[in-house]
């Protein structure tokens, strides 16, 4: 499928963007194996927490899943069921190393695949210390999937230092704490999102984050017991960041986004466009699920951004977002210089390749580099045709930066939007103005 893109003047209204995708993955997993029935608004609406919920309950897991709406029975901490067949987790990285975790401690087998996109992606890294755990991991001779994980029951509690900065393996290891005989530490040099701790400690789970230089060192507690989750969600901010990209760069927009999570790991987007020149309003409502939330308004500046450098010590906290900051650096006075990336070649698609391709498409001069890419500022963004490559954030970076271009941008296999903002385009015709 294509979406064209056609040059908007300028955004108004208001857009509730989709709860948020990675707390989802969390609930979902979570919740299945508290005591009890948890109940939730606001979960995220694409395939990849579907994929979640199709894996529940493969499983064995009651789940009643309508649109935003989750209801889960848990089984708790022993009550999975072995799938009888692979499970398939689709397009996400989330639910196959987050499930990992889950599935060493059980006292079954289990073997996890996904799509093309997913079976290209590293998995010794949620498997190496599962291994050191006392599960046995099987991956391809290249370490991808499909993963056949034996658990062992019961997991030998370990002190894991990550190689990568990935909240996804951290919370890996922290699920299969939940099954070891002692208590489980994670210390990671560079801070990654924490939802996984905050959830767990909302479920009433003994978890503990100390801060270690410029990291910080969690440890669980093996626990026999997880209460239930209830409430809404909160938004997204990797989704609301298209919209807070293309409000700005569109002057004389005002754009209300209601409800946005503002979890300190993930707010760094905001920090940097207020930083850069953009006009963002914070108004801090209740928090959410031990999630802090608030409405965010943006007032379009136009080409009033600077532009800046990202290095490696900033890229955890901007990860999904960089393809984004990308194609804004051609918009920008300064440009973007992104340093420091290599796990963007480890995601969805190889983003910096991805990235470089359909911003050169657009007649935009990048310099790719192993580590990144930058893009000189002062550049127009042309009509043309891209490729999201199959990436969702790809394909949404564009559609959000090519509101601002000189022409119509088309975006091939933009189908991959679903993944994590299926509504985007109508919500888009809410709120555009030609
Ligand atoms: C996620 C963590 C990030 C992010 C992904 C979701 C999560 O991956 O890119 O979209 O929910 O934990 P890494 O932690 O592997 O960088």
């Amino acid at each position: 499928m294509n979406w064209i893109v056609e040059p908007a003047r300028r955004l108004g209204g208001d857009v509730v963007v989709p709860g948020d995708k990675s707390i989802s993955h969390r609930v979902v997993l979570l919740a299945a194996i508290a005591d009890g029935e948890s109940a939730v608004t606001g979960l995220a609406d694409g395939e990849d927490v579907a994929s979640s919920v199709a894996a529940m309950r493969a499983l064995g897991v009651e789940v009643g899943h309508d649109g935003t709406h989750l209801r889960i029975l848990g089984r708790g901490f022993d009550g999975l069921r072995p799938a009888g067949e692979p499970i398939d987790c689709g397009n996400s990285g989330t639910t196959m190393r987050l499930l990992s975790g889950l599935l060493a401690g059980q006292r079954f087998t289990t073997t996890l695949t996904g799509d093309a996109s997913l079976r290209r992606r590293p998995m010794r890294r949620v498997a190496d210390p599962l291994l050191a755990m006392g599960a046995s991991v099987h991956t391809s001779r290249a370490g991808t999937a499909p993963l056949e994980i034996v658990g062992a029951g019961r997991l030998r509690a370990v002190t894991f230092r990550p190689e990568v900065a990935s909240a996804q393996v951290k919370s890996c290891v922290l699920l299969a704490g939940l099954y070891a005989d002692g208590p489980t530490t994670v210390a990671e040099s560079v801070v990654t999102r924490d939802h996984t701790e905050r959830l767990l400690a909302a479920m009433g789970a003994d978890v503990r984050t100390v801060t270690a230089g410029a990291g910080v060192s969690v440890t669980i507690d093996p626990d026999r017991r997880l209460g239930v989750i209830g409430g809404r969600l909160p938004g997204d901010m990797s989704s609301a960041a298209y919209w807070l990209v293309a409000a700005t760069l569109l002057e004389g927009s005002r754009l209300r986004l209601p409800g946005v999570g503002m979890n300190p790991t993930r707010t760094a987007i905001v920090d940097l466009m207020i930083d850069w020149g953009a006009d963002i309003v914070i108004e801090r409502t209740d928090d959410w699920c031990g999630e802090p939330v608030a409405n965010l308004t943006i007032h379009g500046v136009g080409g009033a951004l600077t532009g800046g450098v990202i290095d490696a010590d900033m890229v955890p906290g901007l990860i999904d977002e960089l393809p984004l900051i990308a194609a804004l650096g051609a918009l920008t006075s300064d440009g973007v210089e992104i340093r420091g990336a290599t796990e963007l070649r480890a995601k969805e698609s190889d983003r910096i390749a991805t990235t470089t391709a359909a911003l050169r498409a657009l007649g935009v001069s990048v310099d790719e580099y192993p580590d990144g890419l930058a893009v000189a500022g002062g550049q127009t963004m042309g009509s043309g045709s891209v490729d999201a490559a199959g990436d969702h954030r790809i394909a949404l970076a564009l559609a959000a930066v090519g509101l601002a271009a000189r022409g119509p941008v088309t975006i091939e296999n933009a189908q991959s939007m679903a993944v994590s903002y299926p509504g985007f385009f109508t919500a888009l015709e809410s709120v555009v103005e030609r």
